[in-house]
């Protein structure tokens, strides 16, 4: 045990009050709770010992995998020289040493990147610089936001008012965003249920921009924001030529489109960025979580220069040109964690990696076809998806047995709905691949 695990009795004196848990049922989690309390390579420890094999990279995040030395010794040693520096007019080298590391692997001509903290603040950054970029071009009317049906985009208010989420949606519902409109989502499960890769079903889903084009007019619109692959919504793959088509629409009206990679950035479908696996460069993209792997919070948006270059040239020598930024962005330890990750990225061929696992990622997810309650089985690189039916009456029940059955039996999932999510860090095995499915399968067997 580690020396804060060592000073709390954990079986009977956790106070489980206090922690008020985000995206967690918390009086169904706190009556039975599922505690970890190490992590090392492909494996977590829970605080009764056992081994978990962790089958989605914690939260799509930890790709080079768990308790990386070079990561902490980086962290230790900037931590001791210097713990804080001030982000607004005044600076510290190894920030600009991260962003020049983060550009030499986003796709060619974006590479002004605006450092924040966490997924959601990097899709309000970027929606505020298309916003920005508009305005510094003459454009200032163009204040309306495309999002997407089932697109998550984080949490803040800008992030819920784009992305297509209900529940996220519902509660907030009076004060989102007003001047946002949805394309539709790229799921069909009868055009395309059990593909392998990228569906063929389904490019012309992107022409739904020219209706609100029609709808709008072209001079409102700032920018499309999409997730490349839809994550946590359940891995929604997209359509051969989609992508293509959207980046064509949105280049012909002036639109900026923007990538959210929070999930696909960083070697998931083998690549280091989405837009790079998929041939399509988006003028902004967004990035968190992979980016140092996890190791302390840190997020990014990538800026094309024409986009930096129009609302950085647009003042005066001695302005602010950009009225944002976090206490914490480009945080030393961040910082540092992330040139560590980088490192680790490069020196270990791990995109590489990624993309020769997928093969057997693929045949392996796969191989579920025909179990009990499986319903569609989906996957794009080391991400992937197994919907399953629903129990009558009770959505979500039976993917939430599944999920606690596997953690029984060790290893760690993802849920959302019906859906079980795979995100398996970039170092999985191809044994410890059959391990993860070989458990999902006998749990498909033993839950009702
Ligand atoms: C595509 C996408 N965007 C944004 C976010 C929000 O990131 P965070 O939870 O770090 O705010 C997530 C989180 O999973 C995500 O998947």
């Amino acid at each position: 045990m580690n020396a804060i695990t060592e000073q709390i009795n954990l079986s009977t004196d956790l106070d489980m009050s206090n922690y008020w848990m985000p995206f967690t049922a918390n009086r169904q989690f706190k009556a039975a709770p599922r505690l970890l309390k190490s992590a090392k390579g492909m494996y977590y420890t829970t605080v009764d010992n056992r081994q978990i094999i962790d089958g989605c990279a914690g939260l799509w995040c930890v790709n080079a995998g768990h308790g990386r030395t070079e990561i902490i010794e980086a962290v230790h040693k900037q931590m001791t020289e210097m713990d804080f520096a001030p982000s607004f007019q005044m600076a510290h080298p190894i920030a600009f040493e991260a962003a020049t590391r983060v550009a030499e692997v986003m796709p060619a001509g974006l590479d002004r990147i605006f450092f924040s903290n966490s997924g959601s603040e990097a899709v309000d950054t970027a929606l505020k610089i298309a916003l920005a970029y508009h305005r510094a071009r003459g454009e200032g009317q163009r204040t309306r936001l495309i999002g997407r049906e089932r697109g998550y985009n984080g949490v803040g208010f800008g992030g819920i008012s784009v992305g297509g989420i209900m529940p996220n949606r519902k509660a907030f519902s009076g004060s989102l965003l007003t001047n946002v409109d949805h394309l539709p989502h790229t799921f069909n499960l009868e055009q395309a249920a059990f593909s392998h890769g990228q569906p063929q079903w389904g490019a012309h889903l992107a022409d739904e921009l020219e209706r609100l084009v029609t709808l709008h007019d072209a001079s409102t619109i700032a920018a499309v924001i999409v997730e490349p692959v839809s994550g946590s919504t359940g891995v929604l793959v997209p359509p051969q030529g989609y992508l293509q088509r959207l980046r064509e629409i949105c280049t012909k009206h002036g639109i900026l489109l923007i990538f959210d990679e929070v999930i696909t950035g960083f070697g998931r479908l083998g690549k280091a960025t989405a837009s790079e696996y998929f041939g399509v460069t988006p003028d902004l993209l967004t990035m968190a979580k992979a980016i140092n792997n996890a190791a302390i919070p840190m997020s990014a948006v990538a800026a094309s220069r024409h986009v930096h270059d129009a609302i950085v040239n647009s003042g005066a020598p001695n302005a602010i040109e950009l009225f944002h930024g976090y206490t914490y962005s480009a945080h030393p330890a961040a910082a540092a964690a992330c040139i560590a990750t980088q490192n680790i990225y490069r020196d270990e061929g791990l995109f590489e990696r990624a993309n020769k696992l997928s093969v057997k990622f693929e045949s392996a997810i796969h191989a579920l076809r025909g179990e009990p309650y499986v319903k569609d089985i989906r996957n794009l690189g080391l991400m992937g998806a197994v919907e399953l039916t629903s129990r009558d009456g009770a959505p979500g029940a039976r993917a939430y047995d599944a999920f606690l059955k596997c953690f029984e039996k060790g290893v760690m999932v993802r849920f959302t709905g019906d859906i079980l999510a795979f995100s398996p860090p970039l170092i999985v095995s191809e044994a410890q691949i059959d391990e993860i499915f070989a458990i999902v399968k006998s749990t498909l067997h033993e839950i009702s």
